[in-house]
């Protein structure tokens, strides 16, 4: 095994012995041999005889000097460079040669195809100099930039453009100063040749603003949705939250190599491309949505993460968390609210309690952390979200804006820590938040039983919740939280809804006037990010499902309705029909069809099947091959007893020319929802309509909802359109992503073969993490029926890739190693495969600190 990689813990934490306040860089780019020179104020802040040590990896050293004085380290490491004898402030020169074009993990200044670009969080500055990689350390930067004139006519960085000019050797240069401190994750720099597309924004006080949108020749058309979606993202924030932009210039890249969505570097966001260009025909509803809402994302950021930043990276949810939530609030007044919760609860049920029940389960503030790549977590970000969203519902809107401006007023400008953030809403509330901390230190998912009992006589209702968090395995003793418990009693007269704080292990509540008994509905908006545990009737599901108000119950109704019966089956091998089980669901669609909720989206939502990963996270041992067999039946009763319905409903569509709007997308939704139950339905024309549809359609959404439709249900229709589609697109980089994704989430037995000639396609590279995921992600991740093979060959197959990929791109392999660590959930035979590909992965003599922290995790 590996060197043993060092862990860093929260209570470890101190103050720097200096701090940098001011750095001048100049960069002069060039593919193998950058040079990078770095001159920084000094100031000690800790005693005199403090060391200072500066952070470094993959750096030449060239020059070192302390006032213009050369200068000796007292020690030069791997990853450090300590200095001693050090004045009380000083000037420190550093210039160090790095190597862009061979940077291969996307940390600090790298080449994607043609352009130079970085980035720096967590811990990617110390790639570019020795510096005091930390967030805690603020500085103002002055950048110039050195390049190739005709390769890189724009060169860019954070601030404003302050000179510029020409040398004679075909070099050209620019210098950005940036008026705000920063820490130095927040730096960021590009060089290349772009279409560029402007705007302007006039922000509530009047400040004029350039908006810059830069794109790879050729894809300006497909840039108008993101500038669009920055513009609303702007105005939304200064009347939702009173704050507006503070630069004179907001610049936006997009790049084709990005090892994560974007990032909100000082006026000079950076972007994975897939989440800036779209146009009808290459995008998809969902790529639109999403565009529109990590654009939002970024620029949130702008105050929650850059004018008011982490202390630590251990509060890295004081950001995230946060700023998840900000563009949440912002895509629910965007389009379909009921929607956008729906997509949230599905990532907390699928993916975050899955984060909870392994290997890496941790708190929203985690205390331990080896890699802190590891710890962009949905459990960081979208688990903090909720946890936003609590406070919140607990101080109501007026009070959690109140608290929003106290943060601001008293911390702008600075590092600070969650509980900072939770200080600032309880002083300006005055409420007591003690308990509610515990959201930040305690990790794992509750779960609330609720019982209820009615009492016809005095018309009374009793509510019973008790609250238990199992152990986690980085935590075992758990203490009860505050948990407000939205409620909704449906009876046939209609409904009252209530939100319900439990605090306690057990709370008895009482609902008097309660006419009849009525169906209780439970965690009304999804109110809190728990496991409800409750045992309901069938006709009570139906009833709140088709009478509820509250939108989210209404959806979940539908899914607890489908596990219940997903679940009865799975267990019984010896029936192979769902006749038996299925006649509560058959009346639930039929009344859904029959008075359809308004919002298209809802309904489509409402319609369709929960997914293998949120079924398995309803069981303790996931039974694989039983899930998938019953799910696999439901899914063909529904489709051929509604078999009319869905076609009618495919015939019916509406037939406008694209356009991204809220009702068109609801309703793309739902068709897609009918195609699939369509290609399930075993009709004899069901292909020729869905060919149909594929052929007269203007949009990718359309176009991607027949393929799909298609590969589910395993048609023949699937391969000829999949080689047309190839045929049309093997050009387009992020369009040959959607076709390597449907082929490598296609329900099959053996994918060998499968995986290894999308990976001889001319588009596919191992450097590029879009392609990556593109083919890895859906084989491991949303392909159970292949990966979970009972022999193990899935596992095999993920773990020989990795072992490739993990000394490439560490950050990528390490998101891809999840499904393996899930590992103890399964059954014995499939747990001893797993844990055997684990072990490989752990007997590597190089691997890196992000797979090694994983998987020695896992193995414990
Ligand atoms: N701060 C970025 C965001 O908007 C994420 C960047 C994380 N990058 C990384 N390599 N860990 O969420
Ligand atoms: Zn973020």
């Amino acid at each position: 095994m590996s060197q043993p990689h060092q862990s860093m813990r929260l209570a470890d934490y101190r103050p720097p012995a200096y701090t940098i306040t001011d750095v001048d860089l100049t960069f002069e780019l060039e593919d193998h041999q950058t040079r990078v020179t770095a001159v920084s104020q000094v100031v000690r802040q800790g005693e005199t005889q403090a060391v200072l040590e500066l952070d470094g990896e993959h750096l030449t050293l060239l020059a070192l000097t302390v006032d213009g004085e050369d200068k000796t380290p007292e020690q030069q490491t791997d990853t450090a460079l300590v200095l001693t004898d050090l004045p009380e402030q000083f000037e420190l020169k550093v210039v160090t040669e790095i190597d862009p074009a061979n940077n291969t993990a996307l940390e600090g200044l790298y080449k994607s195809d043609g352009t130079f670009c970085t980035q720096c969080e967590a811990q990617g500055f110390r790639r570019i100099t020795y510096f005091l990689d930390r967030p805690d350390v603020m500085a103002k930067y002055s950048v110039k930039v050195i390049a190739d004139k005709h390769k890189y006519p724009s060169l860019l960085s954070n601030g404003n453009l302050v000179e510029r000019g020409d040398l004679d050797d075909g070099r050209h240069w620019v210098r950005w100063q940036d008026p705000f401190a920063k820490p130095c994750y927040l730096f960021a720099l590009v060089a290349g040749d772009f279409d560029c597309l402007t705007d302007r924004y006039t922000t509530g006080s009047g400040r004029e603003v350039a908006l810059e949108l830069y794109v790879d020749k050729g894809n300006r058309h497909r840039g108008y949705h993101a500038l669009a979606s920055l513009k609303k993202a702007m105005q939304w924030d200064e009347q939702v939250y009173g704050l507006e932009y503070d630069l004179g210039v907001y610049m936006v890249v997009a790049v084709d190599f990005f090892n994560m969505g974007a990032m909100e570097n000082k006026g000079l966001n950076i972007f994975n491309a897939k989440f800036v260009l779209a146009d009808a025909e290459s995008a998809t509803d969902d790529d639109y949505f999403n565009i529109e809402s990590v654009i939002a994302h970024e620029y949130f950021h702008n105050w929650t993460g850059n004018r008011v930043t982490c202390r630590d990276w251990f509060q890295l949810s004081l950001k995230e968390g946060l700023t998840v939530f900000r563009d949440q609030q912002f895509s629910a007044d965007m389009a379909s609210p009921a929607l956008v919760r729906i997509k949230q609860a599905r990532v907390i049920r699928e993916h975050q309690f899955a984060e909870d029940a392994g290997p890496m389960a941790h708190p929203i503030r985690p205390e331990e952390v080896m890699e802190m790549n590891n710890f962009y977590s949905v459990t960081v970000y979208d688990k903090g979200a909720e946890v936003i969203r609590m406070l919140q519902r607990l101080l109501g809107q007026g009070g959690f804006r109140k608290g929003m401006d106290l943060y601001f007023e008293r911390h702008d400008g600075q590092a600070v820590t969650c509980d900072d953030f939770v200080q600032a809403m309880a002083d300006a509330n005055g409420v007591d938040l003690e308990q509610f901390k515990r959201w930040y230190s305690q990790s794992g998912t509750p779960q609330v039983t609720v019982q209820s009992e009615y009492d016809a006589k005095h018309q009374q209702l009793i509510l019973t919740l008790s609250q238990h968090t199992p152990p986690t395995q980085d935590q075992a003793d758990k203490q009860p939280l505050p948990i407000p418990f939205g409620v909704e009693l449906v009876d046939e007269h209609g409904s009252r809804s209530e939100v319900l704080s439990l605090s306690e292990s057990e709370q008895r509540f009482c609902f008097d006037h309660v006419a009849s008994n009525p169906a209780i509905a439970c965690l009304t908006g999804f109110s809190a990010p728990v496991k409800v545990k409750q045992t309901i009737a069938d006709s009570d599901l139906i009833r709140i499902a088709l009478k509820g108000q509250d939108d989210f119950v209404r959806w979940d109704a539908c899914q607890t309705l489908f596990s219940q019966h997903i679940h009865q089956l799975a267990e019984d091998s010896s029936r192979n029909s769902s006749e038996q089980v299925s006649e509560a669901l058959s009346e639930l669609i039929a009344e859904l069809l029959k008075s359809p909720p308004e919002d298209a989206a809802l309904l489509a939502e409402m319609l369709m099947l929960p997914s293998f990963d949120t079924l398995s996270q309803q069981q303790d041992i996931v039974n694989v091959d039983g899930l998938l067999r019953a799910r696999k039946l439901i899914v063909t009763r529904l489709a051929q007893e509604f078999a009319t319905q869905w076609q009618q409903l495919v015939d019916e569509r509406p037939k406008q020319d694209y356009a991204y709007t809220a009702e068109q997308a609801n309703w793309r939704r739902l068709l897609d929802r009918a195609m699939f139950y369509l290609a399930h339905s075993e009709l004899p024309e069901a292909e020729t309509q869905l060919q149909q549809v594929y052929q007269d359609s203007d949009n990718m959404t359309q176009t991607l909802g027949v393929l799909t439709g298609c590969q589910q249900a395993n048609l023949s229709l699937f391969d000829s359109l999949m080689s047309d589609f190839e045929q049309l697109w093997r050009k387009d980089s992020l369009v040959m992503d959607k076709w390597f994704s449907l082929h490598a989430s296609r329900p099959q037995d053996d994918m060998a073969g499968q995986l290894e000639s999308l990976m001889e396609h001319p588009m596919y590279s191992i450097n590029n993490p879009n392609k990556v995921r593109a083919i890895w992600g859906p084989f491991a991740m949303r392909n159970p029926q292949a990966f979970h093979q009972a022999d193990g060959r899935g596992y095999r197959l993920l773990t020989d890739y990795l072992l490739n990929l993990d000394s490439v791109n560490p950050q990528v392999a390490s998101r891809l190693v999840t499904p393996l660590l899930a590992f103890k959930r399964f059954d014995l035979g499939r747990q001893q495969h797993m844990r055997q590909q684990l072990e490989r992965l752990a007997e590597q003599a190089t691997l890196s600190r992000d797979l090694y922290e994983k998987v020695t995790r896992a193995l414990k």
